[in-house]
C-alpha cells in the first residue's frame, strides 16, 4: 500500500516501509526498515534547525548539510558524492526541485527494461528550469522490495549523462557490507568491508555484470539489521558506499560510470535500471525477501514458482569428443537413472570439434550427428525425457562461415585488430540485421529440432570498450534485452537456461527472461557450497542449476565422493555432467537413489526459504518450505579427535513434532587404506589389486542418523553424531572424509512413527 499524507509518503511492503519526506520541493529519506505508521513520520524526522559549521545553504533555505535526499546533487554543503552527473552546453551544476508526484496502481513499463510484475508506484516529478532538464523519480513497491529508477527527460540542447544512479542515505554509519567478487569458476567471493569514513566502491565494466563483481551487495548494521542491494540490469555496474562525517551513510548503484556517456537530444529520455532495495531483521529475513521478490516478481510467468526437471549435460562427459551413439547411449543411461531432460551442449554444429572454429555456424554437424540435432531430439523424446540444445549466439569465431559472409558483424573498436577471448569475438548486437539473425537461428531451432530446453552461453569478457562515447556496452544490454523479448514472446514456454562460462552473467536482468542459470563452471561441491551459501542471500534456489560431475573435479582436481556432490548439488535445480556410461553399478545405484531423493523433496529444494544454519567447521545451508526441510551441510577439513557439530533448523512450529534423517550414502572402501584389515578377514594390501576388486562390488554404508523432537530443539540446534575420531566406531559414527557432505531432511513426525521411536 502506497499512503500519502501531510507531506509524508510511506510505501508499506508485507514486513517493512520506505518512508519519505517531501519538503520545500525536496525529498528525504525518512525510514527504511520495520513496517511504521505514516503518522511516526514527524517524529522520526532529524532536526535541521542548528547546521554544522561551513554548511550552505540554497536561497530558499535547503541545505546539503545533513540531508539524507533522495537525489543528492552535491549541493548546498553535501559533503557525500552526487548520484548524477551531467552536462550541458559547457555546464554541469542542477538543482532540481519537485514539482509533482502521482500514484499508480500498476507501475509503468520501463523503457526497454524488463520491468518486473505486480508493482504499483510512486512518482515524483522534478525539474531544473533553468537547465532544461526534467527527472522523474520512480518508487515502484512490491511485496518485499522497492524498485527505484530515474527518468530524465531533456529539452533544448543536448545533455550528456556521465553518471546517474540510485542513492539513498542513512543517517547512520554502523554498517559493515559484503560484496561478491566474481571471476571465472571462483564466482561469489564474498569480500567484506566496514564502512567508517570515506567511499567504497565496486566496478564491473567488461560488457557482462559479474566481470568483476555480482550485482547484488548487502549492509549490515551492528544491530543485525541487513538491507539489500541488486540492479535489474545485465550489463557494467557501480556500486559505492560513503561514509561521511556527521554520521550518514549513503549508498549508490546502478550503470557503471567508466565508460559511460549517454547523450539525451532535446524531447528525448533516458532511463536508468531498476535497483532493488530490500531488507530484513536479520540474514536469513533479506534472503527470504529477496527470493520472495525473485520467485515472485521477477521469474518469467510460464515458470514462476514452478519445479524444473532434472537434467543431464553431456558436456564434461565428452567435451567436444561424442558420436550419435555415445550420446544416445548417455541417454539411454540418463532415463534409466530417472533424469527428465537430456542437453546437447557445445560440439554438435559446423565443424566445432574444439573452440577455435564454427562458433556461428548453426548447421548441424552431420558427419559427427547423422540426421542432426532433430534425429537426437526425436530419440529422446521417444525415451520418455525432454530435449535441449546449448548455443552461444552472441558470438563468432574468426574461423567460421558466418565471420567469413559477415566480418563487419564482429564487433571492433575501428582502430585496433580485434582481441580474441577463449578464440571468439562478440557480435555486434546493436545492429539490427545481427538481432534478427539470433531470433530467427534460436525461434527456428526450437521449432525444426523440438527443443524443450535451450542452453544460452556467452563466453568471452567485452573489452576495449568499442565506441565510448557512443556508450556501447549500455546499448549492447538494452539490444540483448530487445533480442530476448522477440525470442520470449515467440517461445513463452521454451526453458532457457542462462550461462556465461558459467556465472558471468548471473543477475536479475537475465532472470527476467530465463528463470535459471548455471552458477559456475566450478562444480567442486565445496566451492559450490560457499558459492550457493553466499548467493542465496540475494537469490532464490529456484535459479541455481547444478550439476553432480565426476568424483575428481574437471577444475581443481579435487575428489569428492558422488554422495557429497549430490548433497550440496541438491539445492536449487538437479543435474548430472558426468559421464554416465562409465559408471560402476554401485554409482549407478547411487545416482539412482540421490534421484528419488530430489524427487521426493524437488519442491523444497528448488522454492524454499533459505536459512544459514553454518557452524565452526562447516557450511550448512537450510531450505525450508511449509512444515519440511532440507540441509545441505558441507564439511570442511576433516578434524582430528572429538568434538560434536550441532545442527540449528529454523522456521519449522517450535510445537510440532519432527524426525531429522541423513540421506544413506555410501563409501569407496579404497578411501579407508589399510584400516580395511579392520574388518576384513583377509589381509588387504592399501594399494594392491585385491581392494579395487572389492570396491567394485562393496562399498561401506553411511551412518543412519534419525532424530525425533520439536521445532524447538531443532531451531535451538541438535547435535549430530560425532565424527569419526581415530578411536572407534559405532553405527550412528559419522565418517567425514575432508571436504564431505550430507544432506538432512526433516519432516514431520506421524504419530505411528513417534510410538516406535520411543520403543526403540
Ligand atoms: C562454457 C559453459 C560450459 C560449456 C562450455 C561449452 O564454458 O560454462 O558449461 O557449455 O561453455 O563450450
Amino acid at each position: 500500500m502506497i499512503e500519502e499524507k501531510d507531506g509524508f509518503f510511506c510505501l508499506h511492503g508485507d514486513s517493512f516501509c520506505y518512508l519519505l519526506c517531501l519538503e520545500n520541493g525536496e525529498l528525504s529519506l525518512i525510514h527504511f526498515g520495520r513496517d511504521l505508521p505514516i503518522e511516526d513520520g514527524a517524529a522520526l524526522k532529524l532536526d535541521r534547525s542548528v547546521l554544522p559549521g561551513r554548511a550552505t545553504l540554497s536561497p530558499d533555505g535547503r541545505t546539503g548539510a545533513v540531508t539524507t535526499s533522495e537525489f543528492p546533487l552535491g549541493r548546498y554543503g553535501d559533503k557525500l558524492s552526487p548520484c548524477l552527473q551531467a552536462e550541458k552546453g559547457g555546464k554541469s551544476s542542477f538543482d532540481f526541485l519537485v514539482r509533482s508526484h502521482r500514484i499508480n496502481e500498476l507501475a509503468e513499463p520501463m523503457d526497454g527494461y524488463p520491468t518486473p510484475k505486480w508493482a504499483s508506484e510512486l512518482v515524483f516529478e522534478l525539474a531544473d528550469e533553468a537547465m532544461g532538464v526534467e527527472v522523474e523519480l520512480h518508487y515502484l513497491l512490491f511485496k518485499t522490495a522497492v524498485g527505484r529508477y530515474m527518468r530524465i527527460v531533456n529539452h533544448g540542447e543536448p545533455l550528456t549523462v556521465r553518471k546517474a544512479l540510485c542513492s539513498i542515505t542513512f543517517p547512520f554509519v554502523d554498517f559493515s557490507g559484503r560484496f561478491l567478487s566474481a571471476s571465472w569458476a571462483d564466482e561469489a567471493r564474498p569480500s567484506d568491508v566496514r564502512f567508517n569514513c570515506g567511499c567504497w566502491s565496486m566496478d564491473s565494466s567488461l560488457g557482462a555484470s559479474c566481470e568483476a563483481f555480482n550485482p547484488f551487495f548487502y549492509l549490515r548494521r551492528e544491530n543485525g539489521e541487513c538491507y539489500g542491494f541488486n540492479l535489474v540490469y545485465s550489463g557494467n555496474h557501480f556500486a559505492a558506499v560513503e561514509a561521511g562525517k556527521h554520521g550518514f551513510t549513503r549508498v549508490m548503484n546502478g550503470i557503471s560510470p567508466t565508460a559511460f556517456a549517454k547523450t539525451v537530444s532535446d524531447g528525448e529520455a533516458f532511463t536508468t535500471p531498476l535497483s532493488v532495495l530490500t531488507y530484513g531483521e536479520d540474514l536469513d529475513c533479506l534472503s527470504h525477501a529477496n527470493s520472495d521478490f525473485v520467485n515472485g516478481c521477477i521469474i518469467p510467468e510460464a515458470f514462476a514458482n514452478k519445479v524444473k526437471p532434472i537434467t543431464y549435460n553431456n558436456w564434461e562427459a565428452t567435451y567436444f569428443k561424442f558420436t550419435r551413439q555415445k550420446i544416445y547411449a548417455l541417454a539411454r543411461k540418463a532415463k534409466k537413472l530417472g533424469i527428465e531432460l537430456f542437453v546437447l551442449d557445445d560440439g554438435w554444429f559446423g565443424s566445432r570439434d574444439d573452440d577455435t572454429k564454427s562458433l556461428g555456424d548453426w548447421k548441424p554437424n552431420l558427419k559427427k550427428l547423422p540426421g542432426g540435432p532433430r534425429k537426437v531430439s526425436d530419440y529422446v523424446h521417444r525415451l520418455g525425457m525432454k530435449f535441449g540444445l546449448w548455443f552461444e549466439p552472441e558470438m563468432v569465431n574468426p574461423d567460421s562461415d558466418l565471420y567469413r559472409a559477415h566480418p563487419d558483424w564482429a564487433l571492433s573498436d575501428g582502430v585496433h585488430e580485434n582481441s580474441l577471448g577463449r578464440n571468439q569475438l562478440t557480435l555486434d548486437l546493436t545492429k539490427p540485421e545481427v538481432q534478427d539473425f539470433i531470433v530467427d537461428t534460436i525461434v527456428s531451432a526450437i521449432k525444426d529440432y523440438r527443443l524443450d530446453y535451450v542452453k544460452w552461453d556467452y563466453n568471452r569478457s567485452m573489452d576495449g570498450f568499442p565506441r565510448l562515447e557512443g556508450n556501447y556496452c549500455h546499448e549492447y544490454v538494452m539490444s540483448l534485452y530487445k533480442v530476448l523479448s522477440r525470442i520470449k514472446q515467440r517461445c513463452p514456454d521454451t526453458l532457457f537456461e542462462n550461462c556465461a562460462s558459467g556465472g558471468s552473467r548471473n543477475d536479475l536482468g537475465m532472470y527476467s527472461f530465463f528463470p535459471y542459470g548455471w552458477l559456475s563452471d566450478d562444480t567442486d561441491s565445496y566451492e559450490r557450497a560457499k558459492m550457493q551459501r553466499e548467493l542465496s542471500v540475494g537469490y532464490p534456489f529456484s535459479v541455481f542449476s547444478n550439476h553432480v560431475s565426476a568424483k575428481t573435479s574437471h577444475q581443481m582436481f579435487r575428489y569428492s565422493s558422488l554422495g557429497t556432490k549430490f548433497d550440496v548439488a541438491m539445492l536449487g535445480c538437479l543435474g548430472y555432467e558426468l559421464d554416465l556410461s562409465a559408471l560402476r553399478k554401485l554409482d549407478e545405484r547411487e545416482i539412482a537413489s540421490q534421484i528419488s531423493f530430489y524427487k521426493a523433496h524437488r519442491e523444497l529444494a528448488q522454492l524454499g526459504r533459505r536459512y544459514d544454519v553454518s557452524g565452526d567447521g562447516f557450511i550448512a545451508v537450510e531450505s525450508q518450505l511449509g512444515d519440511k526441510a532440507l540441509v545441505s551441510f558441507q564439511a570442511k577439513e576433516a578434524t582430528p579427535n572429538f568434538h560434536y557439530d550441532f545442527l540449528h533448523v529454523k522456521g519449522l512450529r517450535k510445537e510440532g513434532r519432527y524426525i531429522l534423517k541423513n540421506r544413506k550414502e555410501s563409501f569407496d572402501l579404497r578411501r579407508f587404506g589399510s584400516m580395511v584389515n579392520y574388518v576384513s578377514p583377509v589381509r588387504i594390501k592399501e594399494d594392491g589389486a585385491l581392494i579395487n576388486l572389492i570396491s567394485r562390488h562393496y562399498e561401506f554404508p553411511s551412518e543412519e542418523t534419525s532424530l525425533l523432537c520439536s521445532g524447538s530443539a531443532l531451531d535451538a540446534g541438535v547435535p549430530l553424531p560425532p565424527a569419526y575420531c581415530g578411536s572407534g566406531i559405532s553405527k550412528s559414527s559419522r565418517i567425514m572424509f575432508d571436504f564431505s557432505a550430507r544432506a538432512y531432511s526433516i519432516e514431520p513426525c506421524s504419530e505411528g512413527e513417534s510410538k516406535a521411536k520411543s520403543k526403540e
